[in-house]
């Protein structure tokens, strides 16, 4: 029974403009891809669009820091973003970036719709304003103590150490992060967007089903503690839209961003010839989704609905949000190398393995998920290979030797009308509740039955034993029949998995089964089995552990300094005090680098014999991109001869060489005065 087709539009949240890509965003990229794969694979009208988050303060300061236009910046990032993604098999129909010309215009239009109506008024606010850097700062850019508990270094509005909330300017002994002087107060003109006005509308719409009943929950929280206006602008400098008829006054990054989905769909239509007010409109039959973690809800459930109300525009039919990602179990931390990026990932491991990893632990719940490395690595082995691809390489080229490559028919292997019947009825049941599955986010569910069912197709190869009905050649018929089921299996799995696997179904679709097209949903119908196969060609192979340690380790590598990823200390301002004996734990020592050589494999290590004035030390420095290994040895320098080795994919590295600057080719390793001997300890 043809569905009818529906019309949509979906959207990822839009990733920033001043990091990289890594495997946290992509839980969303790839669940998002995911579902859009599969309803464009049903025949549905579904288009995906996504763009770069360019605006707001840290962009800007970043750009500083790097000493390039923000322009410059955005647009290098949104290069990385759109490889990355390409990558990982993220089919977007269009990506865009805020900082263009559509998301100008309708960020004008809204703001000018919302005035009108009377949703805004401005207000005079008290703000720290850093008079050095001549910039207002925002919360995380002011640190100082807690007013309540008294802890250093807390930023912005919230101590970690207590868990007090408060004002910013409540801060004691503030200091700015971008410059290290003390803020001061300034007033300043902001404008503000009256959500409260929408209170009725957002409760009923919040209750409508729009969201997921945890999310309704949390928002009736957000309901009990009140609608608050919210501040939509910034002052200058900022890099961002200027608030039009307004001076010196930008919208915040976050009224444009979501306006950003538009824009991108904008933009898209442009080129396509869509229309982009149909979309638009109260009352259409267009549905608009957006998928979001769960660190957004407050921004896509609260604001943006009220927004596009305020402005006369139809409101999303639903927004879906997913949880965080931890690895082994605890949150991306850059010491242990677990905050991987996606080109790290790329450089060591299969796009698709881990889609299929997340895949297999998604659900349309907001808990968090892991992803464990030992689990990853065993899931993809016995799963993606052992269990899906493995048939195809067992029994294939039975028929390609035997029978020229002809496979029958469904009608053919199960030749009696009972058979035929029971089969199809069955495989009929299977397809229809996976299809369920993926169109109501229940990824892991539909992983588990599609993986259910490859353990019954290749238990059936090993009650039927082909390979020895290949050795009788009165049994010919029977190996015919056997295995075209078999390959039936497989080509039902291919096309189940195709949302998952894109690259990998592909080339089943194309080299195996001989389409001139990529698989759709139509092709679980009996009679759209293939009449032939080609001999089979390896497909995917098992995961090696040691590639995923190479990867942590390469993750761990990426945080001594890079040259693209500038140090963010220095523009710190100097660490609070700490008393001697703090100090007095580091055993500082004098050492000669006796030995200095590359390391196979890592871009930025060198490897470091030093000499301790007797004991010898292998340490591995972040500094290859500074020196040349031979320029170093027989210089003394300065060691922490007391930090715990370190296991890295190189060796074990016993300590750590002191070295000053930004990065890149500005690195510069301490040399002590003349005089001083290896070994001697630094007081
Ligand atoms: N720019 C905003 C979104 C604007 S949408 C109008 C933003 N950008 S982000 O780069 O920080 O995050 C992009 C998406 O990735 C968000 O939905 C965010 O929740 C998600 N994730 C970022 N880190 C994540 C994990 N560690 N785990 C799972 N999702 C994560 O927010
Ligand atoms: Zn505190």
């Amino acid at each position: 029974m043809p569905e009818k087709q529906r019309t949509m539009l979906v959207t990822s949240a839009l990733p920033y403009a001043n990091g990289p890509i890594h495997l946290g965003h992509l839980v969303e990229y790839i669940q998002t891809d995911i579902w859009v794969r599969f309803q464009k694979m049903r025949g549905h009208d579904c288009v995906y669009v996504c763009a770069d988050d360019a605006h707001g303060t840290p962009i800007m300061l970043r750009a500083q820091h790097e000493g390039i236009a923000p322009e410059a910046l955005i647009s290098r990032v949104a290069d990385e973003h759109r490889a990355d993604f390409a990558d990982f098999l993220i089919g977007f129909d269009n990506y865009h970036s805020t900082h263009s010309e559509e998301n100008r215009q309708l960020s004008a239009l809204i703001y000018q719709r919302l005035r009108a109506a009377g949703h805004i008024e401005t207000a005079t606010i008290t703000q720290a304003y850093d008079p050095h850097k001549q910039m207002f700062l925002p919360d995380r850019f002011i640190k100082g103590e807690c007013p309540r508990c008294g802890a250093a270094d807390q930023y912005g509005d919230s101590c970690e150490v207590c868990g007090a909330t408060y004002a910013p300017t409540e801060l004691k002994n503030p200091v700015s992060a971008v410059s290290g002087a003390t803020p001061v107060e300034k007033q300043s003109l902001h404008y503000f967007f009256r959500l409260a006005d929408f209170e009725d509308s957002l409760r009923a719409w919040t209750a409508g089903g729009h969201l997921q009943p945890e999310v309704s929950n949390k928002l009736g929280e957000w309901f009990k503690d009140g609608l608050r206006n919210w501040d939509i602008s910034r002052d200058a400098p900022y890099f961002g839209f200027e608030i039009p008829s307004a001076q010196d006054k930008y919208f915040y990054v976050w009224l444009d961003a979501p306006i950003g989905y538009l824009a991108s769909f904008k933009h898209y239509c442009e080129r396509n010839g869509r229309d982009f007010d149909a979309y638009l409109k109260e009352g259409g039959d267009t549905e608009l989704y957006h998928f979001i973690g769960k660190d957004i809800i407050y921004f896509h459930a609260l604001f943006w609905p009220a927004m596009l109300e305020g402005a006369g525009l139809r409101k999303p039919d639903a927004i879906f949000a997913h949880g965080f990602l931890t690895v082994n179990g605890q949150k991306m931390s850059k010491s242990r190398g677990t905050f991987i990026k996606a080109r790290t990932y790329l450089e060591h491991l299969n796009p698709e393995y881990l889609r299929y990893y997340f895949a297999a632990k998604l659900d349309a719940c907001v808990g968090d998920i892991d992803l464990n490395l030992e689990d990853f690595t065993q899931r993809v082995n016995s799963d993606l290979v052992g269990k899906y691809v493995n048939i195809a390489s067992r029994s294939a080229n039975f028929i390609v030797k035997q029978f020229d490559g002809r496979l029958l028919g469904v009608d053919e292997f199960c030749d009696d009308a009972d058979i035929f019947d029971a089969y199809t009825q069955g495989i009929n049941a299977q397809t229809q509740s996976v299809a369920a599955l993926y169109e109501a986010r229940e990824y892991s569910q539909a992983m588990r039955k599609i993986m259910e069912f490859a353990a019954a197709i290749n238990q059936y190869f090993d009650e039927q034993e082909p390979w020895k009905l290949a050795k009788d050649t009165a049994r010919r018929d029977r190996l015919h029949k056997v295995c075209s089921r078999i390959l039936h299996g497989f080509h039902q799995l291919s096309v189940l998995l195709a949302p998952v696997l894109p690259g990998i179904t592909r080339r089943v679709a194309r080299e195996l089964f001989g389409l001139s097209r990529d698989f759709t949903w139509d092709d679980l119908a009996p009679k759209r089995f293939p009449t032939r196969i080609n001999p089979f060609k390896h497909l995917a192979q098992r995961i090696d552990s040691d590639k995923v340690q190479a990867m942590i380790d390469a993750s761990q590598e990426d945080m001594t300094r890079s040259p693209t990823t500038p140090d963010p200390s220095a523009d710190e301002p100097i660490a609070e005090t700490i008393g001697f004996e703090d100090f007095a734990k580091l055993d500082l020592r004098v050492a000669r680098i006796v030995k200095a050589e590359a390391v196979d494999g890592a871009d930025k290590l060198l490897r470091l014999t030093l000499d301790l004035g007797g004991e010898t030390r292998n340490v591995f420095a972040g500094i290859k991109s500074a020196y040349q290994p031979a320029d170093l040895e027989g210089k003394l320098t300065v060691m922490v001869a007391n930090l715990a080795p370190r296991k890295m994919r190189f060796g074990v590295s016993e300590g750590m060489v002191l070295a000053a600057g930004p990065g890149g080719k500005e690195l510069y390793i301490l040399e002590p005065h003349a005089g001083a001997r290896p070994g001697m300890r630094i007081k």
